[in-house]
């Protein structure tokens, strides 16, 4: 589709023309005298709340920016207005052509800085372009007064997700990370009824974590598709191969653990309620070709924590030749376990023998009662292995696709009505945390967390 010249009356006033987006720019500023905190930015929004369509850009129209627009086209009140993708030959028109099919009238860009510049009736971007690009197009985006959903990892670098984060704060603009488990209903039942409410897993010591996956070969591309070399290079590519495989390269991505292991670290903080104090990694391009792969391509990390219970000690895996147990996360305690992943239909809970019944919380819904499974008869048991403890489970399943969620909550956040799940402040620290075991990994010492590390 072209670009329209729907902005007409641009360049005969020095005011910016009153749409929706200024409206909401200059009434907040407005109430606020001078600059707005977030705080009375959201009250201010909370008493009139938005309940009309969202205009909302497409940033990036990879993998996971298609993933995320398949969401978007289940979600009521969205309208995707402008898509903007530097592989104008294939990403770009294959999202340009999906949208027309669900007839979301749209415009086209390749460089973000024309599409803020033109697009005058936005509300939100979403950004899911390569991590080294986030820090830059999200201060832009927030700085032209929207609102922003950002994909992980929030930057590779943590001066640039603390730019994102000042520019959150500086703009009054919100900013959700795009760590989806902070709002799927089965993390949030497990941190807010389980953990926070009902302490069912006693005094936590032990996590466990890992996404284990197999090989996988270098991403290509249709070879009459390839960008123009002078448009990789404008965009910071050296060629279709790393711009193909940018997670690989240091300065582009972080690597599998925090490409991968941010998901699940995030959890470790969220759930156990602290910050690490300190973390030992190893890891190296063991299996593939160090030329090509610059990250590590295994990591074993083992952070700890102190919480308001007692030291934590948390192992996190992350390896690329072999799936051989999947993802998931581990949270061990004195008197029951949590065994979960974003996975459907992963989620276990294990009650420790002398942990006081649990009848009270599956009464309360909380919980749902284990299936009984009869004692194998005949088998002789080692006498240094005692029966798996019966497995509860969780009274309902996600079925929604992963991510609709945290776009639900975002636009709810929009219009007034919901708080963000995953803040510019939370996707910091996470941040931080991952970012430090590759640290760990390259100097192979243990990496001490100071609290000041999390401050912005
Ligand atoms: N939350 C999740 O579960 C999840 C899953 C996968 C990826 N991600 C994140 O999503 C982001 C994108 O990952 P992906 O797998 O889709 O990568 P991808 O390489 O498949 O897609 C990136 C897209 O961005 C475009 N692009 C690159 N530089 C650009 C620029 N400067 N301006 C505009 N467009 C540009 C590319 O042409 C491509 O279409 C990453 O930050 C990644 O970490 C998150």
């Amino acid at each position: 589709m072209a670009k329209s010249d729907h902005n007409e009356n641009r360049g005969q006033s020095n005011l910016p023309p009153i749409d929706r987006r200024n409206f909401f720019r200059y009434s907040a500023a407005i109430v606020g005298g001078l600059v707005l905190g977030s705080k009375t930015l959201a009250s201010a929004r909370k008493t009139a709340p938005r309940t009309d369509a969202l205009n909302v850009a497409l940033l990036g129209t990879g993998a996971q920016g298609q993933v995320l627009l398949n969401s978007c086209l289940k979600i009521d009140g969205i309208r995707i207005t402008a898509v903007c993708d530097i592989w104008a030959a294939y990403n770009q028109r294959r999202v340009s052509r999906l949208l027309q099919k669900y007839h979301h009238e749209h415009r086209v860009y390749e460089d973000y800085r024309e599409m803020l510049a033109e697009e005058r009736d936005l509300d939100a971007v979403i950004i899911a372009t390569p991590d080294f690009w986030h820090a830059e197009q999200t201060v832009a985006s927030l700085e032209a007064g929207l609102a922003v959903y950002c994909e992980k990892e929030m930057s590779n670098t943590l001066a640039g997700a603390r730019k994102m984060v000042q520019a959150a704060r500086r703009t009054g603009r919100l900013l959700q990370i795009g760590h989806q488990r902070r709002s799927n209903p089965r993390y949030i039942h497990c941190y807010e009824k389980l953990i926070h409410d009902a302490g069912i897993f006693g005094r936590f010591t032990t996590v466990n974590g890992q996404w284990n996956r197999s090989v996988q070969p270098d991403l290509g591309w249709p070879k009459k598709a390839a960008i123009d070399s002078a448009v990789l290079k404008k965009y910071g590519y050296a060629d279709m191969h790393q711009f193909r495989n940018w997670r690989w390269f240091k300065g582009m991505g972080g690597g599998p653990v925090v490409d991968l292991g941010s998901h699940q670290i995030d959890i470790y903080n969220w759930f156990l309620e602290a910050r690490p104090v300190s973390v030992i990694a190893v890891g190296g391009t063991d299996y593939y070709d160090p030329q090509t792969h610059e990250w590590y391509d295994n990591v074993q990390a083992l952070y700890e924590y102190s919480t308001n219970q007692g030291t934590v000690r948390a192992f996190y895996q992350v390896i690329t030749t072999n799936r051989n147990g999947g993802y998931f996360e581990t949270f061990m305690g004195d008197m029951g376990t949590l065994y979960i992943s974003e996975a459907a239909g992963r989620c276990s809970i294990y009650r420790e023998d002398q942990a006081p019944l649990w009848d009270q919380w599956v009464n309360k819904g909380y919980l749902q009662t284990p299936v009984e499974t009869a004692a194998p008869t005949g088998a002789l048991l080692d006498v240094r292995e005692t029966l798996a403890p019966p497995a509860y489970s969780l009274p309902f399943e996600m079925n929604d696709p992963y991510h609709k969620p945290h776009l639900e909550n975002f636009f709810d956040a929009i219009r007034g009505n919901a708080a963000l799940n995953c803040t510019a402040e939370i996707g910091y620290e996470t941040a931080v945390t991952v970012l430090k075991a590759n640290q760990a990994v390259a100097e192979e010492r243990k990496v001490l967390f100071r609290s000041t590390d999390f401050k912005i």
